[in-house]
């Protein structure tokens, strides 16, 4: 038995091999980068997922596989890459994989393929239209047709998981993690909106910037508060391990995430209390991120059931914030 994990060095990835390899599972792991592990039970491929020869290489007496491994990316720029690391990296891996006719297939997809950010509904459950908005959202839909594809073509059953947005504790309260600096904090909100040529939030966030650096609790045009699913990493990797030993979850698609929405007017006054940080309240332009996705069937069918409260999250966050202050 050798379980193929892809995106081995990533956030999720990684931590899913470690749990395989506890499991006592052989396991190889393939992605761009090495996660620097050394387990007598792990073997690496480093290279990208549409390179056919590094793709064979990692498929290699492969009996399941876990495709974790992605390119994330907001940026226009990035439209090419996210399409060959994501779709053509998707086609090539599975047909690589499938030669070595494994048992299960478990894709990691994502939240953007409804898109959550302009909903028909909420909450969001798995029969909401698909309708992605973002080049990275279309990617992850074209990969969930490839898997359904390769399902009906070889019959290996296949599991699909629509990814809430996921983050390790730590990231909550760290100004350079890509995610939670942007999102929360106001300079590298700043940058990032630059790096998007996003003119209208560049000068409605530098309006409120004076030169500290201050949290930031966004709002809508109308003055809505933001609201989003944040999942902590080890809830997410209990949630795939449970789906990918689960029968019943063969051949099924289920959204996988926290329960409760983050809602950003009501932690982000503790958060910049325990940061000692200023709070800034700005009303940006457009119609902001509001949704909540619904968890009800991989909790009622697999028994899924998250750990991690967001207070727990940030009570973590500030920990590690204050570990890397005292460490500076
Ligand atoms: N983190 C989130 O908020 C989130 C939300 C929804 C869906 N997802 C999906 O969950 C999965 C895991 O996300 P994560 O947070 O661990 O991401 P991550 O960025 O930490 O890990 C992804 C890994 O994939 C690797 N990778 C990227 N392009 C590659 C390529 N072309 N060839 C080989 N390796 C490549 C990267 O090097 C990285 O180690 C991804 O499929 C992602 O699309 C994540």
């Amino acid at each position: 038995m050798t379980i193929l994990v892809t995106g081995s060095a990533g956030r999720v990835g990684s931590k899913v091999v470690r749990r395989l390899l506890e499991a006592g599972e052989t396991v190889t792991g393939f992605d761009l980068r090495t996660s620097g592990l050394q387990h007598s039970n792990y073997r690496e491929v480093t290279g990208t997922f549409d390179d056919r020869p590094a793709a064979a290489r990692a498929a290699e007496d492969v009996t399941a596989v876990l495709h974790l491994g992605a390119f994330m990316s907001w940026h226009p720029a990035d439209a090419d890459r996210l399409h060959r690391a994501n779709v053509e990296g998707t086609r090539v891996l599975l047909e690589e994989a499938l030669r070595h006719k494994p048992r299960r297939i478990l894709f990691a997809s994502s939240g953007e393929v409804y898109p959550e950010n302009v909903p028909n509904y909420l909450p969001v459950d798995e029969d909401h239209p698909l309708k992605p908005r973002s080049p990275y959202g279309l990617t992850k839909l074209l990969g969930e047709e490839l898997v359904r594809y390769a399902e009906r073509t070889s019959g290996t059953p296949a599991t699909i998981l629509r990814f809430s947005h996921t983050q390790d504790a730590a990231e909550l309260l760290d100004e350079s993690s890509f995610f939670s600096g942007p999102r929360f904090f106001l300079h590298p909100k700043i940058r990032q909106q630059e790096g998007f040529g996003n003119r209208a939030m560049v000068e409605a966030l530098q309006a409120i910037d004076d030169g500290r650096e201050a949290l930031v609790l966004s709002r809508n045009e109308k003055g809505r508060p933001f609201r989003m699913h944040i999942t902590e990493t080890r809830d997410m990797v209990d949630g795939i391990l449970l789906a990918f030993g689960s029968e019943q979850a063969a051949g099924r698609t289920y959204n996988l995430g926290a329960t409760v929405a983050f809602d950003f007017a009501e932690h982000l006054p503790r958060m910049a209390q325990l940061t000692g940080l200023p709070l800034k309240t700005i009303d940006l332009p457009g119609g902001g991120v509001f949704y909540e996705t619904s968890n009800a069937h991989i909790r009622s069918e697999l028994g899924f059931e998250p750990q991690w409260t967001i207070d727990r999250m940030i009570a973590e966050a500030a920990e590690a914030r204050a570990r890397r202050h005292r460490a500076a």
